[in-house]
């Protein structure tokens, strides 16, 4: 069955003209069908990924959030935001390094702006993937859909997996990443003595904050 999309079409589907004849009008609305599902569709994973080598990725993203959020929990409710600064600067390095090595990947997140300036700037590929994201989000998508998959000719003619996964702004964030007027001042300081060249905060709830980034060496044997 045709569904129509509920939201505006950036090319026009939901305005046919007058004049068309009814098969043109059916044939635009099919079009239009394809093209809204198109959108909506989380980002195809390349042909030659095996089932295994998709959900190892996913896993160690989740892995990485979970384990942080955790940290980021625990610290600010033990001991509050101004502390759980500190921890986030020791520990939410040291999740990704470990992660990292326990897996044969490297792993981190990298942010749309940026507080750590010496692992959460986007390279190219990051940055592009985080555009993706933005657009995407903009067009309703969901969140939780909001990944980026290539395999690229890597070092030595290796096949590179480069994944990202979207991490959107919520409520628990903004504590230390919203506006600097609705950071209570020791926090901000806090922040500003860790991180003199912040600039990761402004953000609001549901705006892309970064990506959790992941490449891994697949082999040459394929
Ligand atoms: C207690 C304050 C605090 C809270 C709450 C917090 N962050 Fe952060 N965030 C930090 C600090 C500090 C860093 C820098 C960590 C480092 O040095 O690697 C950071 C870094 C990041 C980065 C890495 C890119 C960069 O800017 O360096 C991302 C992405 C990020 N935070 C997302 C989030 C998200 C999403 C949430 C909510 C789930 C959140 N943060 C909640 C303090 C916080």
């Amino acid at each position: 069955m045709l569904t129509m999309p509920t939201r505006a079409n950036p090319d026009g589907c939901n305005a046919p003209k007058i004049n068309r004849s009814l098969s043109a009008l059916l044939g635009s609305v099919a079009l239009c069908a394809v093209l809204s599902a198109g959108l909506a569709q989380a980002e195809a994973v390349p042909a030659g990924l095996t089932p295994a080598e998709v959900e190892s990725a996913r896993g160690i993203a989740s892995t990485l959030l979970n384990q942080l959020g955790q940290a980021l929990k625990t610290s600010i409710a033990n001991d509050g935001p101004v502390a759980a600064v500190g921890v986030c600067k020791d520990v939410a390095p040291s999740i990704a390094t470990n992660l990292s090595s326990q897996n044969g990947v490297q792993v981190k997140r990298v942010g749309t702006r940026v507080r750590n300036p010496n692992t959460g700037v986007p390279n190219s590929w990051q940055k592009e993937a985080l555009s993706e994201f933005d657009s995407r989000l903009a067009q309703g998508e969901k969140p939780a859909d909001l990944e980026y998959w290539r395999v690229v000719d890597g070092a030595q003619g290796k096949r590179e997996l480069r994944f990202a996964k979207a991490i959107v702004t919520q409520q628990l964030c903004v504590t230390c990443h919203g506006k600097a007027e609705d950071i209570p001042a020791p926090l901000l300081e806090k922040i500003r003595a860790e991180y003199p060249q912040d600039e990761a905060i402004g953000y609001r709830v549901g705006q892309l904050r970064g990506a959790v980034v992941l490449t891994r060496s697949l082999g040459s044997d394929r």
